[in-house]
């Protein structure tokens, strides 16, 4: 998924300066503001046990397939209703679900109704997030297998696969600049491209790792770590925000919406890391809290902790040091519109060895 402030052009530059730092292989890696779980998947695959944990639950639902799925799905209860199941092998039995939901008869609601066009040209605020097409498919598919977790025909593993695949193709096919503040005035193309389900696919091994969806200040409370890995958010645009239809689709909770965004009430789902007058305190008491034995930090220097905060902050700690890369800047929105006109950032990756 196309992530703003992924971190995915920056994986080497965070592995190679983390394994300066760390000289034991086998250590645990804790990715507490996980995202699409792109920065953990890469440790992953180098053989770490992961620890990942989001405030969002779209992230969880992403980040609950791809780090807890470790083994085949068998859609076992579901051969009544594809009987196509019984002939398929354990290889094809994903395709052959998502093939079925593909395909389903149409059933209008939620999306539909509040982020396609055609319904909202009715109503008070027209919205364009998606065709009508794929605002329908949506709708059809999340009611289907909500319809089977009601009936419990689908165990968790299949569930949080089935709702992976669709949070991934729903994105692909929004009508935005990448995040759901706004949309776009006409279809773009990849907005008029027909909505298909593909397999979130994962990589299946024997470590057991663990998830959470938490504030990571509560978080940090109750949990120990060995290699922590943050990477809050930047500026004042909350995440909730940021993505609040995915939210919406994750949870299917029939939210009461607002404003020409059509914006779920995120109230609870505020991050203090995107506060001016709050950000310091938390940042403060997560370092303070932290029980591992070092702690990462991506950060550049231009928004809403200062490099002078972050260095005292992790100094209290004990041993502080600093790595730096330029960076190209995220561009969400067209040059003229933005505060900072630079192409590119300086990339901070603080560290502190905890004593
Ligand atoms: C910069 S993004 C992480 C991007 C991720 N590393 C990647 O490369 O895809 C920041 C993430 O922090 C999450 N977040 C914000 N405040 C949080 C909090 N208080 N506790 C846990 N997660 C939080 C947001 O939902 C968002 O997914």
């Amino acid at each position: 998924m196309n992530y703003i402030w992924s971190k995915k052009s920056l994986l080497e530059f965070i592995e190679k300066n983390i394994n300066k730092i760390v000289w034991r292989k086998d250590y645990i890696f804790s990715d507490l503001f996980a995202g699409t779980g792109i920065v953990w998947r890469y440790f992953k695959e180098k053989w770490h046990k992961v620890i990942a944990n989001d405030l969002q639950y779209y992230s969880f639902v992403l980040n609950r397939n791809y780090i807890w799925n470790h083994s085949d799905l068998y859609f076992a209860n579901l051969v009544n209703e594809i009987p196509e199941l019984f002939t398929g092998n354990v290889n094809t039995y994903k395709q052959t679900v998502l093939d079925y939901l593909n395909n389903l008869k149409w059933k209008k609601w939620f999306i539909y109704k509040n982020y396609s066009f055609w319904w909202t040209k009715w109503s008070e605020y027209e919205r364009l997030y998606f065709s009508d097409e794929n605002a329908i498919k949506c709708d059809t598919i999340r009611q289907k297998i909500g319809e089977w977790k009601d009936k419990n025909l689908l165990n968790e593993d299949e569930y949080f696969f089935l709702l992976a695949s669709l949070l991934e193709a729903i994105d692909k096919v929004a009508n935005t600049a990448s995040v759901y503040w706004a949309y776009l005035k006409k279809l773009k193309k990849s907005a008029e491209k027909t909505l298909i389900l593909e397999p979130a696919n994962y990589n299946n091994d024997l470590l057991s790792h663990d998830i959470y969806n938490s504030d990571v200040n509560k978080l940090i409370l109750e949990t120990s770590h060995d290699v922590v890995y943050l990477d809050p958010p930047y500026n004042h645009r909350q995440y909730s925000g940021n993505y609040h239809i995915l939210e919406t689709i994750a949870k299917y909770d029939n939210p009461k919406i607002s404003g020409k965004t059509g914006m779920r009430d995120c109230s609870e789902q505020k991050s203090d890391y995107s506060k001016r007058w709050e950000v310091k305190k938390a940042f403060a008491e997560l370092i303070k809290n932290i029980d591992a034995k070092y702690v990462f930090l991506s950060y550049n220097c231009e928004w809403l902790l200062s490099l002078d905060d972050i260095k005292e902050i992790m100094w209290s700690r004990w041993k502080y040091w600093i790595f730096t890369k330029e960076y190209r800047r995220f561009k969400a929105d067209k040059t003229e519109n933005r505060n900072h006109k630079k192409d590119s950032v300086t990339e901070y990756l603080h560290y502190v060895e905890i004593r």
